[in-house]
């Protein structure tokens, strides 16, 4: 696609953006671990978006040569995403300190005070996630540079509250730094709505899976097609002695036999026959490597099948370039028509 299509209205809303992130559109590719490599990144990057290397728990080698791959290969800015809570998370933070990359998301838990620091002593601006605007206002006061507005409708890892709710009580306050908003936005309207609601930009996740050039499995991607928006669920939590991280995937083999084993477990606790620490240990192992059995080997009943409820507004997969053309001129016919009611 010509990174030259006219977006006469969304240039005048999303121009904070644009300055922020250095790209043509501000359409970030969120970062999915397993998913998000070198060339999804630059697929993003050649059609004007903004691309982010998921650093999931690689090893941190193979980390530092993806990087390289991003910083020969590309032309303009892009991130990389570092999982707070990821047992390499020490290591993949000394490696990007010496890295010339521009750009660093905090993921998995809120970053420290000092994360923030070091990394924007390496020159790099930082962006997290805030999911109530005390967070926000605490990541601003870290020294973040960029806030990701994530609602419960994204795929993975997920907080509990939707986009709709975090758009009133987080970006209707303005936080004082950019704000890029996610979950469940496949549509180009959709991203125009959210540009008129104060956004800087958006991120999304599911709808850049089912482009050609992302390298997850065949039927990780046949999965997606075949899938609507309700069997993207988030993993339930049956009892407060055995929490659950909160993940949206789709539902399949190894989703069910999950909830069954937390019941089991329950079962088991009350009746004395198990400890809680073994019960909790039970439930952390399950999903060891799933993503990886869905995504790497195409294993889509034994694997974790993570997906955003925009997963039903997806049925084919796309070039890359054809996936912009869409939401671009999707949101700036919809900015059109508004300021056509508007006139
Ligand atoms: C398979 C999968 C893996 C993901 N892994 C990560 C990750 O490693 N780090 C992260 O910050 N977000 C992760 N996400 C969230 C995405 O970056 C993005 O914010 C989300 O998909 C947006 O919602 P959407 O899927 O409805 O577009 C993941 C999402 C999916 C679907």
């Amino acid at each position: 696609m010509e990174q030259g299509m006219k977006t006469v209205y969304l240039d005048k809303l999303w121009q904070q953006g644009q300055d922020f992130l250095g790209v043509r559109y501000p359409v970030m590719c969120g970062a999915m671990t397993w998913i998000s490599d070198y060339q999804l990144v630059k697929a993003v990057h050649d059609n004007g978006g903004f691309g982010i290397l998921a650093a999931g728990n690689m090893p941190p080698d193979l980390f530092e040569a993806e990087i390289e791959k991003c910083i020969t290969g590309l032309s303009g800015p892009f991130a990389v995403n570092l999982v707070t809570i990821a047992p390499n998370f020490k290591q993949h933070k000394e490696v990007l300190k010496k890295k010339e990359v521009p750009f660093v998301v905090f993921a998995g838990n809120f970053p420290k005070k000092n994360d923030v620091k070091e990394l924007k002593d390496a020159g790099k601006k930082t962006l997290s996630f805030a999911s109530t605007m005390s967070i926000a206002e605490q990541m601003i006061r870290f020294g973040i540079d960029g806030l990701l507005l994530e609602g419960s409708e994204a795929g993975g890892h997920i907080g509990h509250v939707s986009l709709t709710i975090l758009l009133q009580q987080v970006l209707f306050k303005q936080p004082a730094v950019p704000v890029f908003v996610a979950g469940g936005i496949a549509a180009g309207k959709m991203i125009a709505h959210t540009l008129l609601m104060g956004a800087a930009g958006c991120q999304l996740g599911t709808r850049f899976v089912l482009s050609e050039e992302c390298t997850a499995h065949e039927n990780f991607k046949r999965a997606f097609i075949k899938a609507r928006a309700r069997e993207a669920v988030e993993t339930p939590q049956y009892d407060k002695r055995i929490p659950v991280v909160a993940v949206r995937a789709l539902r399949n083999k190894s989703m069910e036999a999950f909830n069954r084993l937390q019941l089991d477990l329950l079962e088991k606790l009350n009746a004395g026959t198990i400890k809680r620490e073994q019960a909790q240990l039970e439930v952390e192992s399950f999903w060891m490597g799933g993503l990886r059995r869905a995504v790497v080997d195409g294993d889509v009943d034994a694997g974790s099948l993570m997906s955003g409820q925009s997963v039903g507004l997806v049925s084919k997969i796309q070039p890359m370039a054809e996936i912009f053309e869409e939401l671009l001129s999707e949101a700036e016919a919809e900015l059109g028509a508004v300021a056509t009611r508007l006139a």
